[in-house]
C-alpha cells in the first residue's frame, strides 16, 4: 500500500516517469490457477501496480522469469548470482556438488553447477498443504560431497531442512544453502538453527527479523545501484549479469 501511495503522489505531482524498485516481489509464488477457487495473486499485484501509473519495475530473482510478463511495462529482472557467485569464487569449491531443492528451482540451480563446473543434483519435493512439505527424493550421487543448495524463497525452512535431511542421508559430507530473499517466516529460526545446514546465505531484499550464527547476509544495495544508475543513462542492464550465457 506505502508502495502503491507513494507511486500515486509521484504521479500527482507530474513525475515524469516512475520507477518502482522491489528487491523481493511479494505473491510471486502465486503465479498460477493451480487448483480451482485459488487467485493468481502475482498477476493482480502486477495489474494494481500498473493501475497506480508506474512506469518502470526493478526487481530480482523473481520466483518464476515469466512473471515479467504480467507486466504491460519494463521488467528490469536483476539476478542475485552477481552477488552471490563473487561470494562462491573466493571459496573451495573442488569437492561441492549443487543441488536444487525441487523441480522448479532445477534452472536457477543448473547455472550455478555451469558457472563452477560442478556437479548438479535435484530433489524432487511433495507438498500436500501449501507450506508443509511432504517428501523429498534426491536424484543424482552426493555421496562425500559438499552440497550447496540454491532456492530463490526462504519461507519456513520446511524445504531446505527436509533437503538437508535426505542429501545427509545419501551421504552428503555437509550441506549449505544460497537463498536470495528470506522470508523466514514461522519457527524459521529454529528450523534453521536445529537443522543439519551447516550456513544459510540469503541477500537483504528482506530486511531479516531475527538472527542465528547459521545465516550470512550479503547486502543486494551495490547490484540495484548500478541498475539504478544504468537505466538512468540508458545504459545495459544486461551488463551486470556475472555471465550472459548461464
Ligand atoms: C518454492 O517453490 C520456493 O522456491 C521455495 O522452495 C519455497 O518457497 C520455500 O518455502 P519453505 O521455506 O516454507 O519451505
Amino acid at each position: 500500500m506505502e508502495l502503491l501511495l507513494m507511486i500515486d503522489s509521484a504521479k500527482r505531482a507530474s513525475a515524469g516517469y516512475i520507477t518502482a524498485v522491489i528487491p523481493y516481489f511479494g505473491y510471486a509464488r502465486q503465479d498460477r490457477k493451480d487448483k480451482p477457487r485459488v487467485p493468481i495473486s502475482a498477476k493482480l499485484v502486477a495489474n494494481i501496480l500498473q493501475a497506480s501509473g508506474v512506469n518502470r519495475i526493478m526487481t530480482m530473482d523473481l520466483h518464476a522469469e515469466q512473471i515479467q510478463g504480467f507486466f504491460d511495462i519494463p521488467v528490469d529482472h536483476l539476478k542475485s548470482e552477481a552477488i552471490f557467485i563473487p561470494y562462491l569464487a573466493k571459496q573451495d569449491l573442488s569437492n561441492v556438488t549443487f543441488a536444487s531443492p525441487d523441480v522448479g528451482g532445477v534452472k536457477r540451480a543448473r547455472s550455478y553447477a555451469k558457472y563452477f563446473e560442478r556437479d548438479l543434483v535435484i530433489c524432487d519435493k511433495e507438498r500436500r498443504v501449501a507450506n508443509e512439505v511432504a517428501a523429498i527424493t534426491v536424484i543424482g550421487d552426493v555421496a562425500g560431497k559438499d552440497v550447496i543448495l540454491i532456492d530463490d524463497i526462504i519461507d519456513t525452512a520446511g524445504t531446505l531442512c527436509k533437503a538437508a535431511d535426505a542429501l545427509i542421508e545419501k551421504g552428503a559430507k555437509s550441506v549449505k544453502a544460497m537463498l536470495t530473499h528470506a522470508v523466514l517466516s514461522g519457527n524459521a529460526y529454529d528450523n534453521i538453527n536445529n537443522s543439519l545446514i551447516t550456513e544459510v546465505i540469503v541477500t537483504d531484499s528482506i530486511p531479516l527479523r531475527g538472527k542465528s550464527d547459521k545465516i550470512v547476509v550479503l547486502s543486494c544495495a551495490k547490484l540495484f545501484a548500478r541498475a539504478i544508475r544504468n537505466t538512468h543513462e540508458y545504459k545495459s542492464i544486461a551488463a551486470l549479469f556475472v555471465d550472459k550465457n548461464i
